[in-house]
């Protein structure tokens, strides 16, 4: 699919090239390097900083550091056309040069500050701010508090005066997992600026991806969009939850319950499948900095407020649901498959399977992991508290439990007649509900679902 659309696109770009912008990106994140890529992919010369340098080593050796569908393929090919570079430092000409800078570094939660930690945009904006000797667009990528892109543009304009610059906030919307394909076909590009300007710079870098995508708003509604999005789909993922609890005790099926609903327009069949909460690096982030920034202008997010709670109460339940099942059990073995917060990822922010893992390695369980492709961001987490497995049928050897933590695709299909043969106690747990419960009753196991 994603092959079929990179052909079309290769004949829009042909007939609609942008103006070989030059495009500074500064920080190599999930967004940041997809950024970079795609960009490049669509005719920019880019160069992506980041601080980090075994990262930049590994990305200017055609080495993608993130998992990430399509972007090993799209690095190499442009690494290979040279327009694409990748440094630890962005040198004053590489500033000069560029006609956007954009901003794409971290904006983690920071408990202390209640609210998101801005330090390295701010950081990144006085350190561009004095080699920038024309006019420059600069735009703010990262998720941030509302009022950030002024701050940033009174930031350059003390520290250069002359500078002569616009800042304008573009959000992203990426999914990891599908962050390439987003790129290619989004469903919405915000612009937040009020300025004609840069309004024609940021329509010529998006010319060859859809113009009528593009939605211009203020600099503050454009910030407030991307956080009221993540809190609204939190939101809706905390519902659907809810919902599948309550098929539970009163015997629906909450797919069925689901697909009813969806079927409404204004409800929409998106984001209505129950797990286990939601996590990841962005929507608890986003749905906390929006609840505390709320109840420090007086505007409190009271539903916003009972979601994060909610969802945080709802993982920690999964935890005591999987310690009363092994209740009975002397030392027992969890089998603990997938740890990304969701299949199509390396991520293990606030991943809910990790935080689980966790819950369970603290009452005493022993543990052993697999995921196939986030063990090295896991283990940074759960670190030698856990055994780590080199594949699913490994992780069930002697154990007495099989939670399904991540929805990867492989685990749809394991052979349980094999898995079978290799646990102490056939029960699955599965978080994800994407066993095939009629099979594995056909092994003798036990399957737990949500919702049905
Ligand atoms: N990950 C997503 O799916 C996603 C989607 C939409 C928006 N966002 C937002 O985008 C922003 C970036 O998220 P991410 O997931 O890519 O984060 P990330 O942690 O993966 O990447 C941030 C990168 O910035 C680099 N960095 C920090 N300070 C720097 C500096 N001074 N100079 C150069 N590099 C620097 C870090 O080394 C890191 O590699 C966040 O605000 C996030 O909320 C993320």
């Amino acid at each position: 699919m994603i092959e079929q659309e990179s052909l079309m696109l290769k004949r829009s770009i042909s007939k609609n090239p942008n103006k070989k912008l030059n495009l500074l990106v500064v920080g190599g994140g999930y967004v940041g390097l997809t950024m970079a890529v795609c960009f490049a992919d669509i005719g920019c010369n880019v160069v992506c900083v980041d601080k980090q340098k075994a990262k930049i080593n590994s990305l200017s050796k055609g080495k993608v550091t993130i998992f990430e569908k399509d972007l090993d393929r799209l690095l190499v090919k442009n690494l290979k056309s040279k327009r694409l570079q990748f440094k630890l430092l962005a040198n004053s000409g590489d500033i000069e040069n560029s006609d956007i800078i954009m901003i794409a570094v971290g904006t983690p939660f920071d408990d202390k500050l209640d609210g998101y930690n801005q330090r390295d945009i701010y950081s990144v904006a006085k350190e561009i701010a004095r080699f920038i000797n024309k006019y420059t667009v600069i735009v703010i990528k990262s998720t941030v508090e509302v009022g950030t892109c002024d701050k940033v543009e009174q930031i350059i304009k003390e520290t250069n005066p002359k500078a002569d610059i616009e800042v304008v906030s573009i959000p992203e919307f990426l999914r990891e997992g599908s962050g390439v394909y987003d790129f290619f076909n989004p469903e919405r590009i915000i612009v937040g600026t009020g300025s004609q300007r840069a309004k024609e710079i940021i329509k010529e870098l998006h010319k060859p991806l859809q113009k009528k995508k593009l939605v211009y708003t203020t600099r503050r509604s454009s910030e407030i969009i991307k956080c009221a999005s993540n809190a609204f789909l939190a939101t809706k993922v905390h519902f659907i939850n809810e919902m599948a609890d309550f098929c539970e005790e009163v015997g629906g099926n909450v797919y069925e319950v689901a697909y009813g609903m969806g079927l409404d327009k204004r409800i929409g069949r998106e984001f209505l499948k129950p797990g286990p909460g939601y996590g990841g690096g962005c929507f608890p982030k986003d749905a906390k900095a929006l609840a505390s920034l709320g109840k420090r202008v007086g505007a409190n997010f009271n539903l916003i407020e009972c979601v994060i709670c909610a969802n945080g109460n709802r993982i920690k339940g999964f935890g005591q649901k999987i310690l009363r099942c092994v209740k009975n059990i002397k030392k027992p073995k969890v089998a603990f498959l997938g740890l990304a917060f969701k299949s199509g990822t390396d991520d293990c922010r606030c991943s809910p399977a990790v935080d689980i893992v966790l819950g369970l390695i603290n009452k005493g369980l022993k543990v052993c992991v697999y995921d196939p492709a986030a063990m090295k961001n896991a283990k940074t987490i759960l670190k030698s508290r856990v055994f780590y497995a080199k594949d699913e049928y490994e992780a069930a050897k002697g154990a007495d439990i099989i939670v399904i933590g991540t929805e990867w695709k492989q685990f749809k299909s394991l052979d349980w007649q094999k898995m079978g043969r290799f646990v102490r106690n056939k029960f699955i747990f599965d978080m994800r509900n994407i066993v095939d419960k009629q099979e594995t009753l056909k092994h003798g196991f036990e399957c737990y679902k949500i919702g049905c």
